[in-house]
C-alpha cells in the first residue's frame, strides 16, 4: 500500500483547512478528535435507551404501560406536525405548491394518529383502566400544550373562543380577552360558579406565557393568514383548499371522534358516567359537533357547517352501546 496521499483526500484536506482557518479554528486539532471518536451507533444517534427508560407506570398495572407510550406516541407525532406548521408560517415564497406540500405531510401524521387511536380503544382492559385511572388525577390528554399549540398555529384565536360566544368575539383584537373565553377554558370551568377545574388552573399556570407568546407571535401568520396572504391564483388550487380541508376535518373531526370513542368505551356506563379526571362534563365537551371548531371557517358551506362532525356523533353513540 503507497503511503502518498490520494489527490481527491489532499483536495478534502484543503478545503478543510480553509475552513477551519475561516473561524479561526486549528485543523490539526479537529483531525485528532476525529481520530479518537467513536463509531455513531444507531442506538446513540436515536437516544434509544433514553427513549426506552421514559415509560414509567405509576401503577403495577400492566395495560397502564400502553395508555403512556401511546401518548408518548402521539405527543411525538404533534412534534413533528408543529414542524411542518411552523415552515408554512416562517415561509416567505408563499406558493401553494410549498404549502401543500407541508400540509399532505400534517395530514399523513394525523390519519395515522386517526388510524391507530383503536389501540386506546380496543388495546386496553377496561377494568384496568379504570383502576389506574384513579392514580392519574388530575391529570388530562386536556393538558396537552402541543395539542393547543397546533390550534393556536393553525387559526387566530377569534376561531378558537367557545361556540356559544364566538360570533360575538368575531371583532374582538385584544389576544387576552380572546383567550379567556377559547372553548378549552369555558368546557373546564363551572359555568354557574366560574370555578375552573384544578386540571385547567394547573395547565394555566404552566403554559399561559408560552401560549400567550405564541398567539401573540403568529397574530397575524397563522395557516388561516398565510392561506388569505396567497396571490389569488394560488388560492384558488384545488388541491391546497382540499389539502387544508381535510386537515381541518382530521383535527376538528376525526381525530377526536376516535378520541371520544375512547372516553366513551371507558367511561360511559348505562347509567350515568364515569368522571373524567380532567374534570369536564366530557360528554358536552368532547364531541366536535358540540364545539364546531374549524380552523378555516372560510372554506366550508354553510351546510357544511351546520353538520359539522353530526353524522358521526349518532355512530359514537351507537357503538358505544354495543
Ligand atoms: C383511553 C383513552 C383516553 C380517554 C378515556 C380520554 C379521555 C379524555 C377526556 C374525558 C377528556 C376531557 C377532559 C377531561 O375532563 O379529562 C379528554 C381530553 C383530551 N384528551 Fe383524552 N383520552 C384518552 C386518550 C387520549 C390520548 C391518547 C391523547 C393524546 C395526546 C389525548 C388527548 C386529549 C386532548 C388533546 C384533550 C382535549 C380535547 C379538546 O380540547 O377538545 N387523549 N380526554
Amino acid at each position: 500500500m503507497s503511503d502518498t496521499i490520494q489527490p481527491e483526500i489532499a483536495e478534502r484536506i484543503k478545503q478543510l483547512e480553509k475552513k477551519f482557518k475561516n473561524s479561526g479554528q486549528d485543523l490539526g486539532s479537529y483531525l485528532d478528535g476525529l481520530l479518537y471518536d467513536r463509531y455513531l451507533t444507531y442506538w446513540d444517534y436515536i437516544h434509544l435507551d433514553t427513549l426506552l427508560s421514559l415509560q414509567i407506570p405509576r401503577t403495577h398495572f400492566p395495560d397502564e404501560e400502553i395508555f403512556i407510550t401511546y401518548h408518548q406516541i402521539t405527543e411525538l407525532y404533534f412534534k413533528l406536525i408543529i414542524h411542518e406548521l411552523k415552515q408554512i408560517i416562517d415561509d416567505k415564497l408563499q406558493t401553494a405548491t410549498f404549502f401543500i406540500e407541508k400540509i399532505n405531510r400534517v395530514n399523513r401524521y394525523f390519519r395515522v394518529l386517526i388510524d391507530s387511536f383503536d389501540v386506546m380503544i380496543k388495546g386496553m382492559d377496561r377494568e384496568q383502566f379504570l383502576q389506574y385511572r384513579m392514580s392519574l388525577l388530575p391529570a388530562s390528554g386536556f393538558q396537552s400544550v402541543q395539542y393547543r399549540m397546533i390550534e393556536i398555529y393553525a387559526t387566530p384565536l377569534q376561531h378558537l373562543v367557545n361556540e356559544k360566544e364566538r360570533a360575538s368575539f368575531e371583532k374582538e383584537e385584544s389576544l387576552e380577552v380572546l383567550y379567556d373565553h377559547l372553548y378549552w377554558k369555558s368546557g373546564a370551568t363551572d359555568i354557574k360558579t366560574g370555578e375552573k377545574t384544578l386540571t385547567l388552573k394547573q395547565f394555566e399556570y404552566r403554559y399561559t406565557p408560552r401560549m400567550m407568546r405564541i398567539a401573540e407571535q403568529v397574530k397575524n401568520s397563522t395557516i388561516y393568514h398565510k392561506y388569505l396572504d396567497l396571490p389569488e391564483k394560488e388560492k384558488n388550487n384545488a388541491q391546497l383548499i382540499e389539502a387544508l380541508r381535510t386537515f381541518d376535518a382530521n383535527v376538528n373531526i376525526n381525530w377526536l371522534l376516535m378520541h371520544m370513542g375512547a372516553a366513551f368505551r371507558y367511561l360511559n356506563k348505562d347509567k350515568g358516567e364515569v368522571s373524567a379526571t380532567g374534570g369536564t362534563n366530557w360528554k358536552k365537551f368532547l364531541p366536535p359537533s358540540f364545539q364546531k371548531i374549524m380552523f378555516f371557517p372560510n372554506l366550508w358551506s354553510e351546510a357544511e357547517k351546520e353538520e359539522w362532525g353530526k353524522q358521526w356523533v349518532t355512530h359514537q353513540f351507537n357503538t358505544a352501546k354495543k
